[in-house]
């Protein structure tokens, strides 16, 4: 039996930040040692208040949530609302939080968790990289004490779904992404290339509706609220599940494939910030991920909520 994979995860929840944090609680594969939260898809507080009040769902308030960054660390912060509602779980009602947020700042946090660990940390953020960004810059030991970042976000060969040119959490903190792109950390990146060949389709939520537990039914109504706005965009089946890549990854990598390059992302004008590319023949600093068994993802992502 492998010992569980210690992880912290950095998130704005956020639906499939929500669905990601709940797949890693369903499974023995990883521990999950803190949830940090950031300001991305709503503000702060709301992206505390959502984790806080997942983890009360889940029964798992054994696990500490710190609050982070308020903002990106240059640009004004943007927030989407017009994907995930004004709560940023709009689907579900909800528990109201048992616990409260633990004192202390998430960067601080991910400074303290690393340098102390017994083992080297794997890092999942799950939206923009702020947090991860000032913890490197507050903190620069504790590149040697990461096993491996694996975060959501980018596109290469894919369009943006913010702007034409970038992905969400990427265009939210550019020079976040910059900082984590250049700091010599095991990097593995979930894009839009392989997170829109993550669809949940109809037929999976039903699966998911078949179970009758708190969990999953939550699950289910966030996800039937959030697949409204990529199905309308972009006429596809299901909605993407972005964030839950992130998580199926570290329990079984070998249903994804992908691409070692050299990353960079933009930072020098309005028109192109947050755009991402990827030199296939450079030295590379990153594996990036452009493929999925959907079948096996959707099985894994299904039985493992059904049983929380
Ligand atoms: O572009 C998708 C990403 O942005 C996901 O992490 C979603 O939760 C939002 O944060
Ligand atoms: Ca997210």
């Amino acid at each position: 039996m492998t010992l569980a994979r210690p992880i912290i995860i950095d998130t704005d929840p956020g639906q499939d930040d929500a669905i990601a944090i709940l797949l890693a609680l369903a499974s023995p594969e990883v521990d999950v040692l803190a949830v940090t939260t950031v300001a991305g898809n709503v503000p702060q507080p709301l992206v505390t208040d959502n984790a806080l009040a997942l983890l009360t769902l889940a029964n798992r308030t054994d696990v500490p949530v710190y609050r982070g960054c308020e903002r990106p660390l240059l640009r004004p912060l943007y927030t989407a609302e017009y994907v995930h509602g004004p709560s940023g779980v709009d689907g579900a009602e909800l528990p109201e939080p048992t616990v409260r947020q633990e004192p202390g700042h998430g960067v601080d946090l991910i400074i303290e968790a690393c340098l102390d660990a017994d083992e080297p940390v794997t890092l999942c953020p799950l939206g923009p990289l702020t947090n991860i960004g000032m913890a490197i810059a507050k903190e620069p030991r504790i590149v040697d004490h990461i096993r491996e970042i694996v975060w959501m976000g980018g596109a290469f060969d894919e369009p943006g779904n913010t702007t034409e040119l970038a992905e969400f959490n990427a265009y939210v903190d550019p020079h976040a992404v910059h900082v984590v792109f250049t700091a010599g950390v095991p990097l593995t990146i979930m894009p839009l290339d392989v997170t829109h060949r993550a669809l949940m389709t109809p037929d999976h939520v039903e699966r998911l509706e078949g179970y009758e537990a708190p969990v999953a039914q939550a699950a289910a109504g966030m996800i039937r609220f959030y697949e409204r706005y990529d199905i309308d965009k972009y006429d596809i089946p299901g909605a993407p599940m972005h964030d839950p890549c992130v998580i199926a990854y570290l329990i079984d990598p070998s249903m994804f494939s992908g691409v070692d390059a050299l990353v960079a992302v933009d930072i020098t004008n309005e028109a192109t910030i947050g755009n991402t590319t990827a030199d296939r023949h450079a030295e590379p600093t990153a594996t990036y991920m452009d493929g999925v068994d959907a079948d096996r993802f959707f099985d894994l992502l299904v039985t493992r909520l059904g049983r929380l």
